[in-house]
């Protein structure tokens, strides 16, 4: 799907990282993808990362979700707002706000957060470490953007909400349903809502820091390491000073600790299995009964559709023959007519079995025995 009169070059060029952007309705016809009923039962599942924000004159206070159902009636007359987390899980009209952005690749989307704010509510100012666009969904929110943050911007004292203790804004706009508001990472931003039923759509994306990437890709290698990998020094010859650390020993220490870490290969793969590693790990999408591989060949004869799980994250990397997928941290080597379907599968949401799939099979059955694909019910039922 693609928005109407949004130039994705020229957004690249100028905005994305750059500068905020406003988006004026782009849809075809905009509609709403979730009822505030459903955010508000989203909010009472354990399984769901929610919170909400009370508004009390110049202070926020913050819970953590799960909700008790009668806890949205009790709320009062304060300004508040409800966030849920990543809820393109749960709501697949949710996951279809994404299909206009998948010009950014896979890898770098974390989620859609859904907001649900009475009037006057909002978060407060503040800045995000990553990129996002906020979609108005209901009503309408006052958005301000201000200048660029970073670790040295003074925040508001003992704060877990990071509210920045100063905020001047650099432009204000009323965002109508369907307007978008693109602010890069580190842009300060304060949105409050015009009017009761305010919904905003976030689409979060993801940007490793340097010292998680550099700590994790470690950690992977040091757990593959064996304990007797050790210094050996055979060709030692007399110290002339005892205590002199030789340049040699620190040649060859130096050389124990960055070879593999500069194996690119092995970064690469190791890379494409852990940015693919599900948001939640608690969660188990597997079907109830594994799927065998002639009953995806029996479906593929009736052309069945399997749905990607919008909670699932797809990638692969090219390699000199075929490719590797990665579908929530599983990695698979495919060749020839799989190759071409995980394609296919990184680049939509869903795929049309047919029988000329037949040397995909395996690696379908894979990807629906792990919760990453699923059979589109409906669709047979209509058959
Ligand atoms: C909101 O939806 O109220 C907050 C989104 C944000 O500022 O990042
Ligand atoms: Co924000």
């Amino acid at each position: 799907m693609q928005l109407s009169d949004f130039d994705i070059d020229l957004f690249l060029r100028d905005y994305w990282q750059k500068k905020p952007l406003l988006i004026r309705n782009p849809w075809k016809a905009w509609h709403n993808p979730l009822e505030p009923d459903e955010l508000a039962g989203l909010a009472c599942d354990d399984g769901v990362e929610s919170r909400l924000i009370v508004q009390s004159g110049e202070s926020w206070a913050l819970e953590h979700g799960p909700f008790s159902e009668d806890r949205f009636g009790g709320l009062g007359a304060a300004p508040w707002t409800l966030l849920v987390q990543a809820v393109d899980h749960y709501a697949p009209d949710v996951a279809g706000l994404l299909a206009p952005f998948r010009f950014i690749p896979n890898w770098r989307i974390d989620d859609v957060m859904v907001s649900y704010a009475s009037d006057g509510g909002g978060v407060g100012p503040h800045f995000d470490q990553y990129d996002v666009f906020l979609i108005q969904g209901l009503g309408q929110r006052r958005w301000r953007v201000g200048g660029r943050c970073d670790d040295t911007t003074p925040l508001r004292p003992h704060d877990d909400l990071r509210l920045l203790a100063d905020f001047a804004a650099t432009d204000d706009w009323l965002l109508e349903p369907g307007d978008i508001l693109y602010v890069p990472p580190g842009f300060a931003h304060d949105g409050v809502a015009v009017g009761d039923d305010c919904m905003t759509y976030s689409i979060g994306f993801r940007a490793p820091s340097r010292p998680d990437l550099l700590m994790e890709w470690v950690e992977h290698l040091v757990d593959g390491m064996a304990e007797d990998d050790r210094y050996a020094d055979p060709d030692l010859s007399a110290a002339v000073n005892p205590g002199e650390i030789a340049p040699s020993a620190i040649d060859r220490l130096h050389a124990m600790t960055v070879e593999r870490l500069l194996d690119r290969d092995a970064f690469a793969h190791w890379f494409g299995q852990h940015s693919s590693t599900p948001k939640y790990a608690d969660a188990d999408w597997r079907p109830e009964e594994p799927v065998t591989v002639a009953e995806l060949q029996a479906l593929a004869s009736e052309g069945a559709i399997l749905l990607r799980n919008p909670a699932s994250r797809f990638a692969f990397l090219r390699q000199e023959e075929g490719l590797l997928l990665f579908a929530d941290g599983a990695t698979f080597p495919c060749s020839g007519g799989a190759a071409a379907l995980a394609q296919r599968i990184c680049a939509q949401d869903h795929v049309v079995l047919d029988p000329s799939l037949a040397d995909a099979m395996e690696l379908l059955a894979a990807l629906v025995n792990q919760g990453s694909l699923m059979v589109d019910d409906d669709e047979e039922e209509e058959d």
